[in-house]
């Protein structure tokens, strides 16, 4: 049965445990309201503080605590100390998340942005992303009835149909996004979302994403 595109929904939820809701054709986005800790949020302050190469590269739930080790020595030749709590809290979540690919395995991607990386709204050609705004603005979503997929591709305000409506995820929420490669298996289309607008804020973000396809 075609599913019919006012029937995709959001899902919304306290708890990190829910998360395999995202698995249900109907719904597109899973996110995780949720705060870090402390003692990870004054890691993110000082990490704000200090330029770092972005990382990519690919994880493995079995290779994962190496590679993580990896990404955590090589910040030291930044300057970047005290990372344990961070490390801790992005294993969890990015451990988990590969039980979703089916070689449990993914690309990992962590930096620091300072620019608006894609503004317009859109869908992507990913099967499942985890992201996380560890700290600044977090991405922007729309719901079914507010977007105009027929316009995908074209500008925000024909794509949008009420700005006051669009979405936002917090600092620290982690959310799974459905992208277009799953609606080749009869599920709902990929989230349509953006990256917030940051340039002229001076504001900065530090994201991890990580991509199954
Ligand atoms: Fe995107």
């Amino acid at each position: 049965m075609k599913l019919q595109l006012e029937d995709t929904r959001q899902v919304i939820s306290q708890s990190w445990a829910e998360r395999e809701q995202i698995l249900q054709r109907d719904v597109n986005l899973f996110c995780w309201s949720r705060s870090v800790n402390e003692e990870v949020r004054q890691f993110l302050n000082h990490l704000l503080e200090i330029d770092f190469d972005p990382v990519a590269c690919p994880v493995s739930q079995q290779g994962l605590k190496e590679q993580l080790a990896l990404v955590q020595d090589s910040w030291i030749d930044f300057g970047i100390e005290n990372s344990d709590a961070f490390f801790q809290d992005l294993s969890e979540i990015v451990f988990a998340f590969l039980n979703f690919s089916q070689d449990r395995s993914g690309t990992m991607y962590l930096r620091k942005i300072d620019h608006n990386a894609c503004s317009k709204f859109h869908t992507d050609g990913y099967y499942l992303r985890l992201f996380c705004t560890y700290s600044g603005p977090g991405t922007e979503w729309l719901t079914e009835d507010n977007v105009d997929r027929e316009a995908l591709g074209t500008s925000n305000d024909k794509i949008v149909r009420d700005q006051n409506k669009v979405r936002q995820m917090r600092a620290g929420d982690v959310g799974i996004l459905k992208g277009d490669l799953f609606k080749y298996t009869g599920a709902a289309n990929g989230i349509v979302h953006r990256s917030p607008e940051i340039a002229d804020t001076g504001e900065q973000r530090i994201i991890l994403r990580v991509d199954i396809n």
